[in-house]
């Protein structure tokens, strides 16, 4: 694997693969890999000729009062892994190499539908610094086809979204949700978790699938729903960000005859803040 820190050096790299006509495959990362990340540059690595993994912390996508700073760094074991499961090029810039110009005069890229709900009305700003780093990556890899998480599922749907708007040239693709056995979702979030939360903290993913079963049931009072939900999560000691019931595709709240829809819940442990959903296809 060759490891890049630089956008010319990349760049200039990746024009021999286009000229050969490969097909390039990307995996933008924070890094910390685990093995849902390894499974998306896995996956990338079956429809692509080249797979380029990028790791960069991005402080634009974090709040003041957020974990930047303790963000786990851990660049040599994530090159390693990546080497694993045989990624072609890793790009890891510092932030001067991204955001040159200082980060307050940065020119952004706003999707302003989706973003001020969910994961957006308590982190605001947040999809903002997300799709503008993602435009910069495209930019600087042009992928044919990136795969992103859908443990982040707002993520991808904004991201889907910018894609269509801007009408960018690159497939994107989603990764299945790694868990542990319990169903705690994999996440670079997850060394935050201490001894004692960690029995309880797969409630979050019992109680989606609780709503998504009593959904399937055929309830359809999802605020109820939504309530009795919380209240399940509350009673294991967690303080819950939301839980709601959304159409999969606009995650505007779920209409009663919607087909599609997905039940998506954040909540805060001590050290950290979980995400998690489940998707429903109603018949
Ligand atoms: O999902 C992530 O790790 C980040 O939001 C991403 C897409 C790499 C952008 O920084």
């Amino acid at each position: 694997m060759q490891v890049f820190h630089h956008i010319s050096s990349l760049r200039a790299e990746l024009a021999k693969a286009r000229r050969e006509g490969k097909r390039i495959g990307f995996v933008p990362t924070m890094g910390n890999l685990h093995n849902a990340h390894l499974a998306l540059v896995q996956q990338a690595r079956r429809s692509c000729d080249v797979v380029v993994a990028s790791i960069f912390v991005n402080r634009l996508q974090f709040g003041l009062n957020e974990d930047w700073d303790k963000y786990p760094r851990t660049l040599a074991a994530d090159a390693a892994k990546l080497e694993g499961v045989n990624c072609d090029f890793l790009f890891c810039p510092e932030e001067t190499e991204m955001y040159p110009n200082g980060m307050d005069e940065q020119t952004r890229v706003i999707v302003p539908a989706m973003t001020d709900v969910l994961c957006g009305a308590s982190r605001p700003g947040h999809f903002e610094g997300v799709t503008t780093v993602v435009t910069k990556l495209f930019n600087i890899v042009q992928p044919d086809e990136a795969v992103f998480g859908i443990k982040d599922f707002q993520q991808l749907a904004v991201i889907r979204r910018m894609v269509e708007d801007l009408c960018m040239p690159v497939q994107i693709s989603a990764g299945e949700i790694y868990r542990e056995d319990d169903g705690l979702a994999l996440s670079s979030r997850n060394g935050f978790i201490t001894e004692d939360e960690r029995p309880r903290v797969s409630q979050l993913n019992h109680t989606l699938n609780w709503v998504g079963e009593q959904i399937k049931r055929g309830r359809r009072d999802f605020l109820a729903l939504q309530d009795e939900g919380r209240t399940q999560i509350e009673e294991v000691g967690f303080k819950v960000d939301y839980l709601e019931i959304c159409n999969s595709r606009t995650l505007k709240p779920a209409a009663d005859d919607d087909r599609e829809m997905t039940v998506l819940g954040a909540m805060y442990t001590e050290g950290a803040r979980l995400i998690d959903n489940i998707s429903l296809e109603i018949d």
